[in-house]
């Protein structure tokens, strides 16, 4: 990993290794796009991005799903500096789309705890949606806190920190074309 350890994104930190390249990444996601395109064959598919964590992963991801669908954000509060989830998640930024009657597909970056996504998913589905499933990028299956499947997966997440394609340490990193674990 010598040649992305070079990489000027990196702040001068080092990477401990890249978990996966960008190439992997771009042949999961089309293969995702393929599954989730299977997986509605009809009615209306709102595909609703975490932000900010989401942003790149969704962005590559919807363009591989061919049917209609509609596109938008959710932002939740995260932990702030807390390293641990306090379990309280609030919504800074809701749609004002309605969810009733939709499929909606709730895109995340990794599943870690499950504690923000559980919440999501209590909010999202008591405004009626069709159906109500997650499409995660990454993994970790620590999950103890998820009460919810996690029906489109990318990748298993090793137990690690990972930045990059969408992940930040600290706003930092988000922009790296691969997912790696800083040294
Ligand atoms: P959970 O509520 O504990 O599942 O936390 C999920 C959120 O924590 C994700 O949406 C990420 O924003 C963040 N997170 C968890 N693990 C990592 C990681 O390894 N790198 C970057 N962010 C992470
Ligand atoms: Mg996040």
């Amino acid at each position: 990993m010598s040649v992305q350890s070079a990489d000027p994104r990196l702040l001068g930190r080092q990477l401990k290794r890249v978990a996966f390249d960008a190439e992997t990444i771009a042949a999961r996601v089309a293969e995702l796009g393929r599954e989730i395109t299977a997986a509605y064959p009809s009615g209306e598919l709102l595909v609703l991005g975490l932000l900010k964590g989401s942003f790149i992963f969704l962005s590559d991801l919807v363009r591989q799903v061919e049917r209609p669908l509609q596109v938008d954000f959710l932002v939740a509060s995260s932990y702030g500096d807390a390293t641990a989830s306090s379990g309280n998640v609030r919504l800074l930024y809701d749609p004002s789309t309605s969810f009733e009657g939709k499929h909606v597909l709730l895109v995340e970056d990794i599943v870690d705890s499950g504690r923000t996504l559980s919440h999501l998913m209590d909010l999202v589905g008591e405004r009626k949606p069709r159906s109500l499933e997650i499409c995660a990028l990454l993994h970790k299956h620590l999950a103890e806190h998820l009460r919810y499947g996690v029906k489109f997966i990318g990748f298993d997440a090793p137990n690690e920190f990972l930045v990059g394609y969408g992940l930040d340490h600290a706003e930092n990193f988000r922009h790296l074309p691969y997912v790696a674990s800083l040294e």
